[in-house]
C-alpha cells in the first residue's frame, strides 16, 4: 500500500513533501518519512503515527534541502515503527516503496552471504541494500539503482534519493501507479496525480516496466527492455482546494450529510431534462452483450451486489459478481458478449485492476465505474462511468457508495429499455423515483438523533447481526461492513431467510439484530425471521417506513423511521441509515472515526 512523493524543486523541500503526504494519507497512515539532499548530504526524519507526527518531528528537527522523497505507510512486513518507516537508507541511498517486494528473503539470504545485515524488518530495505553493494563496486547511482532493480520481483513503485546528488530522483514502475509531475524548472513524482495536485497539473504516467531518471530540466524514460521511451504529458483537471469537514465533527459526517447535493449532482451528469440517461461516449449498446460481469472490492462489492438485482430483474441481464481478490485466482471462463464492469471508488485498488488486467483481451468490453477519472482502472477501461462523488477523504466509504449504486441504477435502466425490458413509461417512472432520491435521503439524514440514540445501546454490544431479504441482503452486508470498521464492533450480516441454517444459535438477549427492512414485496417474509430473533430474546432494531413500523414494529427493541420510497431505490436510501448507525456507534466508543485502525482508504497491495 503505501503513497510516495519526490520532489526536484526551486523551494524547500520538506513542506511540500510533507503536504502532498497529507493527500496521500488515504493509501495508509500508520508511519511516514522524508528524506532530503541539502547541499549533497542525504538526511531523513520519520515519525511512527499520522503525519501529524512527522510534522511534529521536522517541528523540532527540520530537514533543509529542495530535493526530496517522502513516504506515508501502510505496514505489510515488520510493524509500524521508526526502523520499518520509510525512507529506508543505506549510507549513500535512501529508498520509498509502494508494493511488495516477494522475494525480499531471497534477496536477504543474498546480502547476508556478502556480509550485509538487514537492520529492518521490512521488505524495502533490501532495495536500499543492493543498491549501496551495487555503488560499492563502482556503479553509478543511476545504473546501481537499475541493476536493483532487474533483481526485484513483486509489485513496486520506488523512488531512489542519493548523497551527493541534488538534481537526481530515479523512479521505477511495476504494478503500482507512479506519476510524474513537470513543473517549471522542477520536477515531481507521485503515487498518484492528486499528490501533486498543488504542484502542477501536467502529468505524465509511467507504464510497467518504467524506469525514470528525473531531473529538474525533465525526464528520461526507458521501458522494461531499456528502450528511451515517450509518454505522453496529459493536463488534468484536479481540484487542488483544501478539503474540510463543513464544521462536522468528522469528515465521515460531512461525507454522509452532504449525499442529497452529491446525489443530485450525479444525477445531473446522467439524466437529460426529458428524463434520458445520456452515458459518456461512445456509450454502451446492451443489445450486444448476454452477460456482465462485476468485480469489486468492499464497498463497491455490494454495489455491485445491490446492481445484481436490479440488472437481472429490471434488464433481464445475467450478472456474474466477484470480489477482484478472488476472480482472476479462479480463472473464470469469459464468454464473448460479456460486459466487464469494474467499480472503485479510489480507481486504484490493486486487485481490482489486477481483475480488470484479467479481463482486457477476454471480455467484449471493460467499463468502470470510479470516482477518480485519472486513476489507473480509468485509464485502463474502454468506457470511464465517473461518479461525481467528490473527494472522498472519510476511509469508510459513504458518498462513493451512493453514488455508485445510483450509476449503477442507471446504466441497469438503461439496459433494459435498450433491450426492450420495460417501456418508455416504465423507464420514466424509474427516472422519477431517481429524481425523487435527494429529497428522500434528506429526510433519512433527518433522523440522525433518533439513530445517534440508537447507536448509543449498540456501542454495548460485542456482536451485532444484520438480516435484509432480496435487494436489501447487500445492504445489510454494507451496514456490519460499516459498522465493523470504523466501531470495531463484530458484526455480520445475513440474507434473513438463512438465519435458520445457522446464524440463529448465535441469538440470545446480549445480541442486537438489525433488521433492513422497506415495506417492499419481502418484507412479510423478513418480519417472519424477524419474530424467529425476538422469540429467542434478540433485540430487533427495526429499519423501515411507517407502514413497515406500524404493521410490525410491535415488540421490537428499538426501531428507525425512513420514509416510504419507490422499491427500486430503498437501497440507496437506506444506505443512510447503515452508515449513521455505524458513524454514531464508533462516536459513542470514541474510535478514529475517519482513519480506523489499521485500514486504509485505497488497497494498493494484493
Ligand atoms: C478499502 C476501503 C473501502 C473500499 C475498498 C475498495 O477497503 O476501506 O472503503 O470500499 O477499499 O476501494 P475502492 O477504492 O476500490 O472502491
Amino acid at each position: 500500500m503505501c503513497g510516495i512523493v519526490g520532489i526536484l524543486g526551486n523551494h524547500e523541500a520538506a513542506p511540500n513533501l510533507v503536504a502532498a503526504l497529507k493527500r496521500l494519507e488515504y493509501r495508509g497512515y500508520d508511519s511516514a518519512g522524508i528524506a532530503t539532499v541539502n547541499a549533497g548530504v542525504l538526511d531523513r526524519r520519520r515519525a511512527v503515527g499520522k503525519l501529524a507526527n512527522l510534522n511534529d518531528t521536522l517541528v523540532h528537527d527540520p530537514l533543509a534541502g529542495k530535493t526530496g522523497i517522502g513516504h506515508t505507510r501502510w505496514a505489510t512486513h515488520g510493524a509500524p515503527t521508526i526502523a520499518n518507516a520509510h525512507p529506508h537508507q543505506a549510507q549513500d541511498v535512501a529508498v520509498v516503496h509502494n508494493g511488495i517486494i516477494e522475494n525480499f528473503r531471497e534477496l536477504r539470504a543474498e546480502l547476508a552471504a556478502a556480509g550485509i545485515a538487514c537492520q529492518t524488518e521490512t521488505d524495502t530495505e533490501t532495495v536500499a541494500l543492493f543498491t549501496q553493494l551495487h555503488m560499492d563496486k563502482g556503479l553509478s547511482p543511476v545504473e546501481a539503482a537499475f541493476a536493483t532493480i532487474t533483481k526485484l520481483q513483486g509489485a513496486f513503485a520506488l523512488a531512489f534519493l542519493f548523497q551527493g546528488q541534488d538534481d537526481l530522483i530515479l523512479a521505477a514502475r511495476m504494478g503500482p501507479p507512479l506519476a510524474i509531475g513537470h513543473g517549471d524548472g522542477e520536477m515531481f513524482i507521485g503515487s498518484d496525480a492528486i499528490a501533486l495536485a498543488s504542484l502542477t497539473d501536467r502529468i505524465t504516467y509511467l507504464e510497467d516496466g518504467d524506469r525514470a531518471v528525473v531531473t529538474r530540466a525533465g525526464v528520461e524514460i526507458r521501458d522494461a527492455k531499456g528502450t528511451l521511451v515517450n509518454r505522453p504529458i496529459r493536463r488534468i483537471e484536479i481540484d487542488a482546494s483544501h478539503v474540510d469537514k463543513a464544521g462536522h465533527k468528522h469528515f465521515m459526517a460531512k461525507e454522509i450529510a452532504e449525499q442529497p447535493a452529491v446525489l443530485a449532482n450525479t444525477l445531473k451528469h446522467y439524466l437529460t431534462d426529458g428524463g434520458e440517461i445520456l452515458l459518456p461516449d461512445p456509450g454502451i449498446d446492451f443489445t450486444a452483450f448476454d452477460r456482465v460481469t462485476m468485480v469489486a472490492c468492499g464497498t463497491a462489492f455490494y454495489a455491485c451486489m445491490t446492481a445484481k438485482y436490479w440488472f437481472e430483474r429490471i434488464a433481464r441481464l445475467p450478472v456474474e459478481i466477484d470480489v477482484a481478490s478472488e476472480y482472476r485466482y479462479r480463472e473464470p471462463p469469459i464468454p464473448g458478449r460479456t460486459l466487464a464492469l469494474f467499480v472503485s471508488q479510489s480507481g486504484e485498488t490493486a486487485d481490482t485492476l489486477a481483475a480488470l488486467r484479467y479481463c482486457d483481451g477476454k471480455a467484449e468490453r471493460i467499463v468502470s465505474v470510479v470516482n477518480v477519472p485519472e486513476s489507473s482502472i480509468a485509464r485502463e477501461s474502454d468506457l470511464v462511468l465517473p461518479i461525481h462523488a467528490g473527494v472522498e477523504v472519510g476511509v469508510a466509504s459513504t458518498k462513493a457508495f451512493t453514488c455508485q449504486l445510483t450509476v449503477l441504477l442507471m446504466l441497469a435502466l438503461k439496459a433494459a429499455h435498450a433491450r426492450g425490458e420495460i417501456d418508455g413509461t416504465s423507464l420514466a417512472n424509474h427516472v422519477d423515483a431517481l429524481r425523487g432520491l435527494p429529497a428522500l435521503m434528506h429526510l433519512g439524514i433527518g433522523q440522525s438523533p433518533q439513530i445517534q440514540a440508537t447507536a448509543r445501546k449498540l456501542s454495548e454490544a460485542r456482536d451485532i447481526l444484520f438480516l435484509g431479504r432480496g435487494i436489501m441482503y447487500p445492504l445489510a452486508l454494507e451496514g456490519a461492513l460499516k459498522l465493523k470498521e470504523i466501531s470495531y464492533i463484530h458484526a455480520e450480516a445475513y440474507a434473513s431467510g438463512e438465519l435458520k441454517h445457522g446464524p440463529i444459535a448465535l441469538i440470545d438477549k446480549h445480541v442486537p439484530v438489525v433488521v433492513m427492512a422497506p415495506n417492499d414485496a419481502l418484507f412479510d417474509k423478513t418480519v417472519s425471521n424477524m419474530q424467529e430473533v425476538m422469540a429467542r430474546k434478540g433485540k430487533v432494531v427495526l429499519i423501515s417506513d411507517a407502514k413497515g413500523l406500524d404493521d410490525a414494529g410491535d415488540g421490537v427493541w428499538d426501531q428507525v423511521e425512513m420514509p416510504a420510497c419507490p422499491d427500486v431505490i430503498a437501497p440507496i436510501l437506506y444506505a443512510v441509515p447503515a452508515q449513521l448507525l455505524a458513524y454514531h456507534t464508533a462516536v459513542a466508543k470514541g474510535t478514529d472515526v475517519d482513519q480506523p485502525r489499521n485500514l486504509a482508504k485505497s488497497v494498493t497491495v494484493e
